[in-house]
């Protein structure tokens, strides 16, 4: 017998496709678990309850509210691993490299979310804007100021969101309205950590912002707030542009390389994600791997802001592999839509003579971006026990999509062909623990 809060409320119904490997090791077939007229029962207090073919569903579940998408794509929901909250209007700003952009336009920007009413109102619009493009779940750079990071994870709390973040820290080469110092960043960093690491579905990422703005002071306190917190994330930035590669090369002469910088300090780690890491020698991945930390491929950052092309063959399949997820990184990346990075990150790999198939981006995006996270026990498939977060995508939802699939064969085919011409328009629903939280009702 199932309590009043495990038992079922209602029925989603559609074409459901749920990863349990990465197709790229496992292969295509083995990987997917795809339902043509599948169902997902979802229960009262928002979790998978069953998924499966719909004709098998248990005829118990047969009179719930159903909410029936036809032959649209019922997915777990999209997770974006790295994504700066206080750039949700800066997309889209020319600089001329990646220092060039923080120091003319990305500052300025966040020095606005030391202001409470500034920071709660953009909290708002830039979650229900995730949700409007599939995102269900992400890992979040917060601005330096605590307030930004308290109202960020208060939105969260309301709409029972999967969040990921952390305040800023960074105490050097950066405006004073954007920098905090070694010890307040630390103190306020723990202070949110225990106030909201663990609460409901929220946890906390300590977050040096990178190596160029922090001095080894902080850099020091960061890994000790790691060493005392294991279980939190760490999230920063590494070797992304050459510019900023020869910055830190001149501000921590004694190091290797970039990556000896971060773990001098202990900041590698399981838990630890290295956004953009382009320009890696074979040591740094060797310790990257070794180290079990990940890296986060953003590719319309990368080609935005002129920063080189991810190798995802070298890095993430070469002989020292380092776990990779897919990011947006707005405001650098230009867009929120996990399906255009997914399509960015395609034709960056057939610039490096790599191929990505659209299984193996779909699996990135979900259980894959699950599993850097440190959260694929209850998101990234539609697996039962998992909250419901899902995501309706429709693969004829424009005119080229629609004639598109008029050639289309194979699940791979509708999945490729999302990944190419996909974008928010072909969201149309998002819920979040079982709740429909962007979209209408079908008919
Ligand atoms: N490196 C340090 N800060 C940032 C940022 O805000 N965006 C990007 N793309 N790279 C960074
Ligand atoms: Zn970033």
């Amino acid at each position: 017998m199932s309590t009043a809060q495990s038992g079922p409320a209602r029925i989603i119904r559609g074409h459901t496709v749920s990863f349990d490997a990465d197709p790229h090791e496992a292969g295509p077939d083995a990987a997917v678990r795809a339902h043509s007229r599948g169902a997902v029962v979802v229960a009262r207090d928002g979790r998978v309850l069953w998924h499966g073919d719909y004709a098998r569903m248990p005829t118990a579940c047969r009179e719930l509210p159903c909410d029936d998408y036809g032959k649209a794509l019922v997915l777990p929901g999209l997770i974006d691993p790295h994504i700066h909250f206080p750039q949700y209007r800066m997309l889209a700003a020319p600089g001329k490299d990646l220092l060039d952009w923080l120091n003319r336009f990305t500052f300025k920007e966040e020095a606005r979310f030391g202001r409470k009413r500034h920071a709660a109102a953009a909290a708002e619009v830039f979650l229900d804007r995730l949700f409007a493009h599939g995102t269900t779940s992400a890992l979040v750079f917060s601005s330096v100021h605590k307030v930004a990071a308290e109202v960020l994870f208060k939105a969260a709390e309301k709409r029972r969101m999967a969040l990921v973040t952390g305040k800023t820290m960074m105490d050097c080469n950066a405006p004073d309205a954007v920098c905090d110092d070694p010890e307040t960043g630390a103190r306020e960093s723990e202070e949110l950590l225990n106030t909201w690491h663990g609460r409901g579905r929220l946890r906390y990422a300590i977050s040096p912002r990178f190596a160029v703005t922090s001095t080894q002071a902080q850099l020091e306190l960061s890994g000790q707030l790691l060493e005392a917190h294991p279980d939190c994330l760490m999230q920063t930035h590494l070797s992304e542009s050459a510019g900023e590669i020869q910055f830190v090369a001149d501000q921590f002469p004694w190091s290797r390389d970039y990556t000896d910088i971060y773990d001098r300090f202990g900041l590698l780690s399981p838990t630890s994600l290295f956004a953009h890491s382009i320009h890696l020698s074979r040591r740094e991945r060797q310790r990257l791997s070794e180290t079990g930390s990940g890296v986060i491929h953003c590719p319309t950052s990368n080609t935005f802001l002129g920063s080189g092309l991810f190798d995802i063959g070298c890095i993430t399949r070469g002989e020292a592999p380092v776990a990779t997820g897919l990011a947006t990184d707005v405001g650098g990346g230009t867009s929120y839509s996990m399906l255009q990075t997914m399509g960015e990150a395609f034709k960056v790999a057939m610039l490096n003579g790599r191929k990505i198939t659209g299984h193996e981006a779909f699996y990135m995006a979900t259980l894959g971006n699950a599993k850097l996270l440190r959260q694929a026990e209850v998101t990234g498939s539609l697996d039962a026990g998992k909250w419901a977060d899902i995501v309706v995508i429709d693969p004829e939802a424009t005119p080229v999509l629609a004639a598109r699939q008029e050639l289309s064969e194979s699940l791979e085919d509708v999945l490729f062909s999302l990944m190419i011409l996909g974008d928010d328009r072909a969201v149309r629903a998002t819920y979040v623990a079982g709740k429909r939280v962007h979209g209408r009702r079908p008919r």
